[in-house]
């Protein structure tokens, strides 16, 4: 087991390893700023050479200090790192800020491993390398080559970018959005965002956990420490343009971009996605000081029309409509109004407002049990005053005595709104110089909510499996030298794992094809089998509706010369004769195993169009019915299978557990399965259940 990070979080004693009496060096800064943030316990700069540093008694080896060193920051070029890392496990040294750069980032793995190793054996934990360091507001750490520590605040940075934590560093002051710890975490050798997430979970001076993101090691540890959590997390992810979705040999493989793997597994790990690094201060301001929102009543009070409508806009778009105002709600608040203000929802005080009014219908409106969470907007005129307005905002929350409810603010104008969003910030409300950015950042507090009601849901579980019977077929493709199953045996794996699957049986002759689809009873459908020809209908391998013996006999005719005529070399086990299931509505379901997170799910509307509509969301596996269902609420289709014109409800629950079981199957499966798809999948009015009619399975390079 991996020994804690404690040492490097809050380290009582700190040396630098490269210190540099030399003003401009890396090894020189972390010294100095060590000094100015205040640091209050031991200090030890390291250098072979140098008595002193700025002031400080120094030392030629890590070995010759007298004292416990919890952590070391190291500023020693990279070949020198591992013998370092060694001295450093030798003294004990609990965590290391490895700030050294030139390991595999630039492709120098191995050296980063010997690191690694040494660390191990010691029990050392390394932050980086390449990394800006760690600095934390709370100890008055500034062990990094960052200018300053951030302007103070509640909430915690983990970034993957150096580069980028040393912006938002710096522009937390213009920003005013405050940071405890900014943690950098470089090439993740060791420690990595699941460490820095358990730990942060358990930090009192962090309220949310904000992170920087291009790409994990190992996604399911994320989504496990996430899930976990009891503080909200947002992130930033970087690089979701394009995931080598080219080579994919089926259609979840081309459709499953690494932007809707992530999104999905960000969604079943509670962390809450900023679109951009803007985004990312506002969010994180609002849920590092405002509680989650519990309920979906928003209700807006403005001093202008159009700005409450531009509020309205937004909070559709955010998934917080706007409702109107109950009424008692209504009447206490046209109180505080001309006559010609609307209390309905937006609430418009009108341009006359003044710190009385917006103080009067604040302190009722969000002491109302209707109200879930308040957007205060305010726009600047000539005859109210900015702060004064922002300081009977703040009292009217106070004075209410209501706790555990969200507000935030917009005040759009010139210096004096600035100055009176600055007295909000600094007062534990967040406010913005956009309503957009206002009700956004009321958007991620009422999503929070939502996904801790998520992950608090029991999980459900799925058929048995036959793992067995699956794993049989899969060796015998293999021994076969083969790299995908063929439709019918894909069909047999699928139905060991309890998938609806329609009755297809292999022939190998005309007079077979004819003795099975009486068996069967007609219509059938007949297909070819061939490991060759994927993509059967292009092949013109593919009759359907087939009603009696002559056209059975006319069909594996026709199937057999297509196939010969699409591909010659073809090798062909024979034709499929299948029941013709009835026409239901036509879904896909897949998976890939994704580099990241592994077995992941896909389903969406599906069909021969799939790959054009693009109406497919994602799943990491496992996938319980209850989240499946969600899976179905999210496609754009999913009016069609609440049953539109006339037709009625589909079979929901059918497909939820249809989707748990195929989960079950791609993570039992994952040393074998690389993708698969099920399209169609025929999806049958509310009591008539689900039916696998095709089935793709690719296997796994071994
Ligand atoms: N123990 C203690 N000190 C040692 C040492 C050892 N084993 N080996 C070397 N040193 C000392 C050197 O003598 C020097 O001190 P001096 O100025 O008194 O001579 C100091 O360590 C630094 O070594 P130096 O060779 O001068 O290197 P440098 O300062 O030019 O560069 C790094 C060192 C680590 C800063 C550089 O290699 C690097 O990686 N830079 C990139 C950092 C970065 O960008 N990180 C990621 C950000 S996202």
């Amino acid at each position: 087991m991996a020994t804690s990070i404690d040492g490097l979080m809050q380290p009582k004693s700190i040396a630098v390893v490269g210190a540099s009496a030399q003003p401009g060096k890396i090894g020189y800064t972390v010294v100095k700023n060590l000094i100015d943030s205040g640091f209050k316990g031991a200090l030890y700069p390291v250098n072979p050479s140098a008595t002193e540093i700025l002031g400080l008694k120094c030392y030629p080896t890590i070995n010759d200090i007298p004292g416990d060193v919890d952590a070391a920051a190291i500023t020693v070029p990279a070949k020198f790192c591992p013998e370092v890392v060694e001295e450093c496990g030798k003294k004990g040294v609990k965590g290391l800020y490895i700030i050294t750069s030139g390991f595999s980032e630039v492709g120098n793995k191995d050296l980063e491993n010997q690191m690694v190793e040494t660390a191990r054996r010691y029990g050392t934990r390394i932050l980086g390398p390449n990394i800006v360091g760690y600095l934390s507001n709370s100890d008055g750490l500034n062990a990094s080559f960052a200018p300053f520590l951030p302007l103070k605040g509640k909430a915690s940075l983990v970034s993957q970018s150096g580069a980028l934590l040393i912006a938002i560093d710096a522009s937390s002051y213009l920003r005013h959005v405050g940071f405890d710890k900014l943690v950098s975490i470089g090439n993740m050798s060791d420690v990595d965002f699941a460490d820095n997430i358990r730990w942060l979970n358990n930090d009192p001076n962090t309220t949310c956990i904000s992170l920087y993101i291009e790409g994990f090691k190992d996604g399911r540890a994320f989504i496990d420490a996430s899930r976990e959590a009891h503080k909200p997390i947002i992130a930033l992810k970087a690089g979701t343009s394009a995931h080598g979705a080219a080579a994919a040999a089926s259609h979840t493989g081309s459709l499953a971009g690494a932007a809707k793997v992530y999104g999905a597994a960000f969604q079943q790990a509670g962390v809450i996605q900023a679109s951009d690094l803007d985004n990312l201060f506002d969010r994180t301001l609002a849920l590092s000081m405002q509680p989650p929102m519990k309920g979906d009543n928003l209700l807006i009070i403005t001093n202008g029309g159009g700005v409450g409508v531009l509020a309205t806009d937004s909070a559709e778009k955010y998934g917080i409509p706007l409702k109107f105002a109950p009424a008692d709600v209504q009447v206490e608040l046209k109180k505080h109004m001309p006559d010609f203000g609307s209390a309905k929802n937006p609430v418009d005080l009108t341009g006359m407002a003044g710190n009385e009014w917006y103080g009067d219908s604040v302190k009722y409106a969000y002491a109302h049990p209707w109200v879930d969470g308040l957007v205060v907007l305010y726009c600047e005129t000539a005859i109210t005053d900015p702060v004064a307005i922002a300081k009977s905002i703040k009292q009217a929350i106070d004075e209410s005595g209501v706790k555990g409810k969200p507000v935030t603010a917009s005040f759009v104008g010139g210096e004096h709104s600035a100055e009176a969003m600055k007295y909000l910030v600094e007062n534990g409300i967040p406010a913005y110089g956009a309503p957009d950015i206002a009700v956004n950042a009321m958007g991620a507090l009422r999503e929070y909510a939502r996904m801790q009601e998520l992950i608090a849901e029991p999980v459900t579980s799925c058929a048995p499996t036959d793992r067995k019977a699956a794993l049989e077929i899969i060796a015998q493709a293999r021994a076969e030298g083969r790299s995908s199953l063929t439709e019918i045996e894909a069909k047999q794996v699928f139905s060991s794992y309890g998938l609806p699957v329609t009755s297809t049986v292999l022939a190998k002759s005309e007079d077979e094809a004819v003795k099975l689809a009486k068996e069967i009873g007609f219509p059938v459908v007949m297909k070819i089998v061939s490991p060759d020809i994927l993509h059967k209908s292009d092949a013109g391998g593919v009759k359907v509706n087939i009603k009696d013996e002559d056209a059975v006999r006319d069909a594996y005719r026709a199937i057999l010369a297509n196939s010969f005529k699409y591909k010659p070399t073809a090798n062909i086990h024979g034709v499929a004769v299948q029941e013709m299931a009835p026409w239901g509505t036509e879904v896909i379901l897949g998976s890939v195993n994704d580099p990241t997170f592994g077995p992941t799910m896909m389903f969406g509307l599906g069909g021969i169009f799939v790959e054009v509509l693009k109406d497919v969301t994602f799943r990491v596996a496992p996938v319980p019915a209850n989240q499946a269902l969600r899976m179905l609420g999210e496609i754009r289709g999913a009016p069609i299978l609440a049953g539109v014109r006339g037709e009625k409800p589909r079979h929901r629950q059918a497909m939820a557990d249809t989707i748990c079981m195929y989960s079950s199957m791609i993570l039992d499966l994952q040393d074998e399965i690389s993708e698969s798809d099920a399209n169609p999948v025929l999806l049958y009015e509310e009591g008539r259940g689900v039916k696998v009619v095709d089935a793709r399975i690719i296997l796994k390079k071994k």
